[in-house]
């Protein structure tokens, strides 16, 4: 029960969505590698904003921009029509977009070198970039500060979180590491896969014979996995792909209830790596995004090179990360986990390239010794906040982790279910 004085700071806080402030700057984490930022305040005008804590949120791809993606279309306080969105993440935190690895959106390589080929080299940039951010903003030193991610965001999002876990034990980073939390996040890709036949097959989008050739294509990715063949397993992952997609008549892989639309499709003479930018990066770049972006936004900040295009180097952001893309950080949460961090898993119940039971597979394989207790327990139901009465997700937590199963959407939760989203947000937050 909350006291009355805080129903009136609700009050105030919903009926003035547009006004919190913001801040935005770039910072050169390496030689030539510079990295974009843009901060929201938590947009609450009587209740301090320091009191409220900092999120981050780091978009996947890789080479998807949080602030143009997860600002815009996801959880910041406009839309892409620039309309104020009703189930903004600021009405509960600070939100900080950082368009990473460097090259992503607004960030940019000054040479090919610059590039990060490796999720460590992607952690590593982050951190010269939290520490510039926290030196900067000394406000935000006592805050809990939390990452969200989504997608291959949440293979970061675990690097970055024990780098930071690291730095604030050695005294190089002053926050408050509060925990992470990995949306439909590409952990375990393995798993993924072979769990992708099974929830196509029953969900009628596969015959008999499409689920055999989906199995046949997901055991060659297994293979080569197991060979440490990890370019190797990109390919075959977007050979898999391929195969469900002519299986399924072309489902949509961000959610099954709807159809991949044709500039996404394969044709014969891709390779592999612009089939997958096109798959995997076109959603996340969507033409009137780019508009966006590149017209009234660009202008806005007014700090974006001139030579510098949002979405210019995306491709190369994921052609130089390929090497890397398939292999799993199931001992990076363990590691985690260990460590004490609060770690929350949150998927969409539609979502196909990461779909639940993949994740609830390398979970039950986590050497966590909260484990066998966390099997134990039943789910709990939650509403969702926008239809009382109506089951909105399922969630378990024990100790230092918690599950989150979101109904009702695909890859892109924020996106497509913003009030249960943003209940999770202050689940987690601890806000309720
Ligand atoms: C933009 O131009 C500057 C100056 O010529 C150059 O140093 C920089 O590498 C260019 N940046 C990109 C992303 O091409
Ligand atoms: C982690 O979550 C638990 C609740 O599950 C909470 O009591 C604790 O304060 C959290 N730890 C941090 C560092 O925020």
């Amino acid at each position: 029960c909350l006291p009355v004085w805080w129903i009136s700071v609700l009050i105030v806080c919903l009926s003035s969505p547009l006004a919190g402030r913001e801040a935005w700057n770039y910072v050169e984490v390496r030689d030539g590698a510079h990295m974009f930022w843009w901060l929201y305040y938590a947009d609450c005008q009587s209740v301090q904003s320091r009191d409220l804590p900092l999120v981050l949120w780091l978009q996947g791809g890789p080479g998807g921009s949080g602030t143009g993606f997860g600002n815009f279309e996801e959880i910041g306080p406009l839309t892409r029509d620039l309309e104020p969105r009703k189930s903004s993440w600021v009405q509960a935190a600070s939100v900080l977009f950082v368009d990473n690895p460097v090259g992503t959106g607004f960030s940019y390589a000054q040479n090919p070198e610059a590039f990060a080929t490796d999720v460590s080299t992607v952690a590593s940039d982050m951190l010269v970039l939290l520490q510039s951010f926290f030196t900067e903003r000394t406000e935000f030193q006592s805050v809990p500060f939390y990452i969200f991610s989504e997608s291959y965001g949440g293979k970061m999002a675990a690097a970055i979180s024990l780098e930071v876990t690291k730095a604030v034990s050695q005294g190089t980073l002053k926050c408050v590491f509060a925990g992470v939390a990995l949306g439909d996040s590409w952990i375990s890709p393995l798993g993924e896969l072979v769990l992708r036949g099974v929830l196509t097959r029953s969900s009628s989008l596969l015959d008999d014979f499409g689920l055999q050739d989906v199995n046949a294509a997901a055991a060659a990715v297994k293979q080569a996995v197991e060979q440490q063949q990890f370019l190797k397993a990109t390919e075959l992952w977007s050979v898999t792909e391929t195969v469900v997609e002519q299986n399924t008549n072309g489902v949509n892989f961000y959610n099954i209830l709807t159809q991949q639309p044709d500039d996404r499709l394969s044709s014969p003479d891709d390779d592999f790596i612009s089939l997958q930018t096109r798959r995997h990066l076109r959603p996340l770049y969507r033409q009137s995004l780019s508009e966006l972006m590149n017209g009234p936004i660009r202008k806005k900040l007014g700090i974006v090179p001139q030579n510098v295009t949002w979405g210019g180097q995306a491709e190369q952001v994921f052609s130089s990360m390929s090497g890397d893309f398939m292999r799993p950080v199931v001992d990076v949460v363990d590691r985690l986990l260990a460590a004490g961090v609060n770690v929350t898993v949150y998927n969409g119940q539609l979502d196909l390239i990461v779909d639940t039971l993949g994740q609830e597979l390398w979970v039950k394989r986590l050497k966590w010794d909260g484990l066998p207790a966390f099997n134990q327990l039943r789910w709990t139901a939650l509403d969702d906040p926008a239809s009382p009465g109506v089951t909105g997700a399922f969630y378990k937590t024990y100790k230092n982790f918690a599950f989150y199963w979101i109904l009702k959407a695909g890859h892109m939760i924020p996106a497509d279910q913003g009030p249960m989203a943003l209940q999770m947000l202050k689940m987690i937050t601890q806000q309720v």
